[in-house]
């Protein structure tokens, strides 16, 4: 059993419907999994983690969604992730910006490199709205994550 700790940032609930069903289906196969909205996540828990799920909305062109931008994301910039596993699940929605669909899941994943933090899989990173998509693409990303804890 791994312990797992999401945490995320979402404005319009898609962010949040993904990592709930993340966490489910790792829960169901005998992880223990907590989930918090980065503006209410201490720094100093970003790391000691059998793995670290970061997830978040792309909003105004390419940043980062706007409460985990702002009272989230200033207090991580000094970390050091030393070796932390870690997984990136990215959202956005191309009729709003092409150039930079789904920037939020690039973006994750350079802050975990640039910081010493191990990516363990792929990203997920998913166009327009969620729904359809749990039991496709986010069941068969979950399903092969869960393989490399
Ligand atoms: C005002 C606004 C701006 C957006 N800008 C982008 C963008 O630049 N790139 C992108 O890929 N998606 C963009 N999106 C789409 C959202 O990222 C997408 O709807 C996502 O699922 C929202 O996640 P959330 O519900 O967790 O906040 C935008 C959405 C809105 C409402």
């Amino acid at each position: 059993m791994a312990q797992i700790q999401i945490v995320y940032g979402s404005n319009s609930g898609n962010t949040q419907m993904v990592c709930k069903y993340v966490a489910s289906f790792l829960k169901e196969h005998g992880h223990q999994v907590e989930m918090a909205r980065g503006e209410h996540f201490p720094e100093d828990k970003l790391t000691g983690h059998d793995l670290l799920i970061l997830a978040c909305g792309t909003y105004e062109h390419g940043e980062l969604e706007d409460h985990f931008r702002y009272h989230f994301w200033p207090r991580i910039q000094k970390l050091d992730l030393a070796g932390q596993k870690s997984a990136v699940i990215g959202l956005g929605d191309s009729k709003y910006d092409t150039d930079y669909n789904i920037e939020s899941g690039r973006i994750l994943a350079a802050y975990i490199e640039s910081h010493n933090g191990a990516l363990i899989h792929e990203n997920l990173m998913i166009n327009k709205c969620p729904l359809a998509q749990l039991e496709t693409k986010v069941q068969d990303w979950t399903n092969e994550l869960n393989k490399k804890i």
